[in-house]
């Protein structure tokens, strides 16, 4: 027997490592608000394609190239945030979690499969109906491409990476001496830091310019879908909150002390990158002083839902995409049912008509007014 397979029968049979499998027993709650989440989630289940995106294409059509390249670029961040939120963000906190928290798992793994599967998708749809594939495929590569955006991926996903490795070691290294708990403990707080920071504060930044449209009745469709989606990465940022503050309230104060730190470093070195993130897409449509106030404003929101005080001063956010954050339509409370604007799709043949369209009655978008 070689030395691979010599290992691997070895963490089969380890006896230390046996554990008694149990069932996810959804009579006894785990605590008294996981089982709200997971209604709640629940509830708000849609797919990508539930929302049309035809009707949007007379506007989008004739907006000029330097706002739509700015729209695309936006929720092409979006879409590299939401593809690893799904592939390894939700996966790797669920699993770091006890072996018996199996609500809780249930509830996070849910969140995970919306990311991917229905988030990035539904930014797929938009490109698909908006773009030429041959622009689909230049906007991936700017992303690619992009030394900001992949900062911020290294340094969010590298948090997730090294939670990744710390459940390796608790599963198979434990009793190793360089092992200990609360290096875990550690890791574990500082993927659900980095989560909340990609679902409460990039997510949300990301929001300003969708809403920034919405909010004056224009890609009403796409902005939909932003509606849907804003309200699932509400409660995917409230809830994950809620688990790292338990996680916090474990530690000494001194380590509390410590990490408070770094959560406001790792907030600094997010904000930097952001910024110029921010200035690469919205110079191009003079927004970016405005798109940055709301930047500080998230990242207010996401501090306190982590249980931390806000760091940045309140600022006056843009009227026009506040209004679009709290419609009537949508469900900022985070416990109420689908928002009322919401509809599924009814499909129709496309005519001839459906593509003339009325240059005169567009009006055009950027920062000048
Ligand atoms: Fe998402
Ligand atoms: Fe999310």
């Amino acid at each position: 027997m070689d030395k691979k397979a010599t290992k691997q029968s070895k963490i089969k049979l380890d006896p230390i490592k046996r554990v008694k499998y149990e069932g996810a027993n959804w009579n006894e709650p785990e605590d008294d608000y996981t089982q709200h989440f997971y209604e709640q989630n629940l509830s708000q289940f849609w797919r990508p394609e539930d929302v049309s995106l035809q009707p949007d294409l007379n506007v989008w059509s004739v907006l000029p190239e330097n706002i739509q390249d700015a729209y695309a670029k936006n929720l092409l961040v979006l879409t590299f945030l939401d593809t690893h939120q799904g592939d390894i963000g939700m996966p790797v906190v669920s699993r770091s979690l006890d072996d018996h928290f199996h609500q809780r798992k249930a509830v996070l793994n849910f969140m995970g499969a919306m990311e991917n599967a229905v988030h990035a998708k539904s930014y797929s749809n938009i490109f698909m109906t908006y773009m030429s594939n041959q622009k689909i495929d230049e906007l991936f590569h700017w992303g690619e491409k992009h030394t900001n955006l992949q900062n911020i991926m290294s340094l969010i996903v590298g948090y997730y990476k090294e939670l990744d490795r710390y459940n390796y070691l608790k599963q198979f290294e434990s009793n190793d001496p360089g092992y200990s708990e609360t290096d875990f403990n550690i890791a574990q707080f500082k993927a659900m830091v980095a989560s909340v920071y990609l679902e409460t504060w990039l997510f949300y930044s990301g929001f300003y310019y969708p809403l920034f449209f919405y909010g004056q009745g224009k890609l009403m469709q796409a902005g939909e879908i932003i509606n849907l989606i804003l309200r699932d990465e509400s409660i995917h940022g409230l809830y994950v909150g809620r688990l790292a503050q338990e996680v916090f309230e474990t530690f000494s104060n001194e380590l509390q002390e410590q990490l408070t730190q770094w959560v406001h470093d790792f907030l600094l070195e997010l904000y930097h990158e952001q910024n110029e993130l921010v200035e690469s897409i919205y110079d191009a449509v003079e927004l970016s002083h405005d798109v940055k106030i709301f930047v500080r404003y998230n990242a207010n929101k996401a501090l306190m839902n982590l249980g931390f005080d806000p760091y940045f001063e309140p600022e006056d956010v843009n009227p026009v995409v506040l209004n679009g954050l709290n419609t009537e339509t949508k469900t900022m409370d985070n416990f109420s049912m689908k928002g009322n604007g919401y509809q599924k799709m009814k499909s129709e043949m496309l005519k001839d008509s459906d593509f003339v369209f009325d240059r005169e009655k567009i009006i055009t978008f950027g920062g000048k007014k």
